[in-house]
């Protein structure tokens, strides 16, 4: 197994290749992430990276295109200014995906790497391309003899959304698996490169106070939030297909719960960890059609005003169709059977133009048995709530009570509280710089395994199910700069409970 203290080191050598080299992701996380770890030191020295894309241009124009990129997003140059030896290593390759031609080209340019840049034969293959593309990069990878290991080894990477639900998802690990052992496939969540959530682990198993209290016996309730001030930014047709339960929950919440939920692994191995984070997801109940109405709320937004700015609705956006059925908002509550979860449900929500960017966990706790403090005109004590604020604020806090001073007893909410600001301003960051830095050490902790991704589609296809056959009449719900539709409300509401909305 790979040590923590072993991963501070740079990754071994390596091509690093791109498809969807012009595109916005790789502009916007991949380059900044990339330089941002040769900054830190992490990245071999013996690195080539290769663009593939179908723009035609040359090695001189995209080596400006990634600096550029670079400067843009705010990395960081290295210390000595050697920013520039990491541009001296990008290349780029010119090709249609479909094409045998371009993965002929990729072999040669690969070749050239090993021998100009000592990259041993090593290649991650980030397929940083809309879903539809995956199918033809990999066979044509395959066909080409790109993904054999026996000169050196090699990765594929691959960007959600992974499949559209339980079936496609199933047809895709198929067609990977056809051309890939499962330990050369790292399925990306950029959320697990998060440092609150990476966090999780460490505030769990690194502190013994919390395992004792962290179950059924203690615990009555959990809530995760996503909430997001942005709208489709631009990318309407994509999420008309998708919409949040897709693009958020199948995979960024579900992975924040498991974090939350799951047992302590035996040991910190990739495999060790992911199969503890497939048993939680496997013992989520799914929901028949009769709960799906009763525990899962969609919603999609209308025009409002978000940070003192007019926004249109949701179906105003360019690519939405104006009968747009796309949910932007739901709330599932979500039920897992297990000794130690057994009757905690597990409340779930996330919607684009919500009131503000606010990514938190909040674990709360039973109240106390007995009420002591009647005399003193209390008559129900909150429950303490102990928040993990994975962003915008990255912070952990308990709230308790406590005596405000004075004569008499009078109670009091307080927080205990860690911020990360403690720890000083943090370096710029994209949050792909510990994954991308993963792949190259062949650490697959913070990866979706095959199984995890069906065990996590498996959760949310009877809610996509029951939607997609039943239109929403209310549509649209909620007004944007607002926290989603009332219904999202009931559904804690009708449990006796509320959300922790922040601030
Ligand atoms: C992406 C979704 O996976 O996550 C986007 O496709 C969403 O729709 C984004 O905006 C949110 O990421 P973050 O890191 O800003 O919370």
């Amino acid at each position: 197994m790979t040590t923590r203290a072993a991963r501070l080191r740079p990754g071994d050598p390596c091509a690093f290749v791109v498809f969807g080299a012009m595109g916005d992701l790789t502009k916007r996380k991949l380059l900044p992430a990339l330089y941002n770890l040769q900054a830190n030191g992490l990245l071999p020295r013996e690195l080539a990276f290769l663009g593939v894309a179908r723009r035609a241009l040359d090695d001189a124009a995209f080596r400006d295109y990634a600096a550029a990129a670079a400067r843009e997003l705010g990395a960081r140059p290295a210390a000595g200014g050697s920013a520039a030896d990491f541009t001296a290593c990008v290349h780029y390759v010119k090709g249609d995906f479909e094409e045998a031609g371009t993965y002929e080209a990729l072999s040669a340019a690969l070749a050239h790497a090993a021998k100009e840049h000592g990259t041993s034969g090593n290649a991650v293959f980030y397929l940083a391309t809309p879903p539809g593309e995956f199918s033809a990069i990999v066979r044509g990878l395959a066909g080409a003899g790109l993904t054999r290991q026996d000169a050196g080894w090699r990765r594929v990477v691959v960007e959600k959304p992974f499949g559209h639900d339980l079936d496609s998802a199933r047809a895709l690990n198929r067609e990977l698996s056809g051309v890939l052992d499962e330990s050369q496939i790292y399925r990306i969540d950029h959320y697990l490169g998060k440092e609150t959530v990476q966090n999780l682990m460490v505030f769990r198993f690194a502190n013994g106070m919390f395992e004792p209290i962290w179950n059924r016996r203690y615990v009555d309730h959990v809530q995760l939030t996503v909430a997001e001030e942005l709208g489709v930014e631009g990318r309407g047709a994509y999420y008309e297909e998708a919409g949040v339960v897709r693009d958020i929950v199948q995979n960024h919440m579900l992975q924040l719960l498991t974090l939350v939920a799951m047992e302590p692994p035996s040991t910190l191995a990739p495999e060790a960890v992911r199969n503890e984070k497939v048993k939680v997801l496997d013992a989520i109940r799914a929901m028949e059609p009769e709960q799906v109405l009763r525990d899962a709320v969609r919603g999609q937004y209308g025009a409002g005003e978000v940070a003192g700015k007019r926004v249109a609705a949701y179906r105003d956006e360019p690519g939405v169709s104006t009968t747009s059925q796309t949910e932007t908002f739901a709330a599932l509550k979500l039920v897992v059977d297990n000794w130690r979860w057994a009757g905690v449900p597990f409340y779930l929500r996330s919607g684009k133009r919500l009131a503000r960017r606010d990514t938190q966990i909040s674990i709360q706790f039973r109240r106390p048995p007995l009420l002591l403090f009647e005399e003193a005109g209390v008559e129900q004590i909150e429950p303490n709530r102990l928040d993990i604020l994975v962003q915008p604020e990255e912070a952990i806090s308990i709230s308790m009570k406590a005596k405000r001073p004075g004569p008499g007893i009078v109670l009091e909410q307080v927080k205990l509280d860690f911020s990360y600001a403690r720890f000083g301003p943090l370096p710029p960051a994209t949050g792909y710089e510990r994954l991308l830095h993963d792949v190259m050490m062949g650490d697959t902790e913070l990866f979706h395994r095959a199984d995890l991704v069906l065990a996590s589609w498996r959760i949310v296809t009877p809610v996509l199910d029951v939607w997609s056959s039943l239109p929403a009449r209310d549509f649209p719900s909620y007004e944007s700069g607002t926290w989603g539709p009332a219904a999202s409300f009931e559904l804690l509401a009708r449990d006796g409970r509320r959300w922790v909305n922040p601030g």
